[in-house]
């Protein structure tokens, strides 16, 4: 492995440092047409997880869906054109990390960007434990600060080899990649006035064969996506069932 350095031993988790001019597309995408709009007092509902959430958000060419599940008060702006998605994706071939993780995941060509999404919160009032992929999917989540973080703001819990719950604190320009079997949550934190904002991408694997397994966690986590074969969800026959 030429960058990823694993966050503890016997975890499918890895930690990587890049250069901050890698945000700076994507910080401003979300400061130009999305911080004020969050802001807004008529959208505050959208933090308080009480309910299921889906709505777009529109600002030149670019478009966003909203998607809260109602289990916890985070928002996940996912992509939702092409033209969106090439942003996020532009900031995953510069942090040039597929060589490494070719050796991770079971591929054919190369390792394909399914999604970006910028996570947000205000607050996070439980924990709620899961893995973002079920066991053999082949795929990885990176989430790293876009911004510099509260001292308040939550952290990343997750479970080590024995099961002991630790903390990985979030730093800036560092970021966290973790795949199957990585049982973690959002560490609870109280409200703050300023907004909690991550970058998040889910990528890898190429092989159609997968999707069955990977559906099941990242198959409705937003509209617009990129599958495996290449293809934007929806739009092709590659796809089993
Ligand atoms: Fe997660
Ligand atoms: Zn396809």
């Amino acid at each position: 492995m030429k960058y990823l350095q694993q966050i503890a031993p016997g975890l499918n988790a890895y930690k990587l440092g890049f250069d901050p001019s890698l945000l700076t597309t994507l910080r401003a995408m979300f400061d130009n047409h999305l911080r004020e709009r969050l802001n807004r007092e008529g959208y505050a509902y959208l933090f308080t997880g009480m309910e299921q959430i889906n709505i777009q958000m529109k600002a030149e060419d670019l478009q966003f869906h909203i998607t809260s599940y109602g289990t916890a008060p985070l928002l996940w702006i996912s992509n939702n054109n092409a033209h969106t998605y090439a942003f996020f994706k532009s900031f995953m071939d510069e942090l040039d990390i597929m060589d490494d993780i070719k050796e991770l995941v079971d591929f054919d060509n190369k390792i394909e960007i399914y999604c970006g999404f910028f996570v947000v919160g205000k607050k996070m009032d439980r924990e709620t434990w899961h893995n973002d992929f079920q066991d053999g999917a082949n795929a990885y989540t990176l989430i790293t600060p876009l911004f510099e973080l509260d001292a308040s703001h939550g952290n990343l819990m997750y479970k080590d080899e024995s099961s002991t719950i630790k903390i990985h604190e979030y730093k800036m320009n560092e970021a966290v990649i973790f795949g199957d079997g990585f049982e973690h949550a959002t560490q609870p934190y109280s409200e703050t006035d300023n907004l909690r904002v991550m970058l998040s991408l889910t990528f890898g694997t190429d092989k159609i064969e997968y999707w069955p397994t990977l559906k099941q966690t990242i198959g409705e986590q937003s509209n617009y996506m990129i599958l495996p074969c290449g293809h934007e969800k929806g739009s092709c026959q590659c796809v089993p069932g």
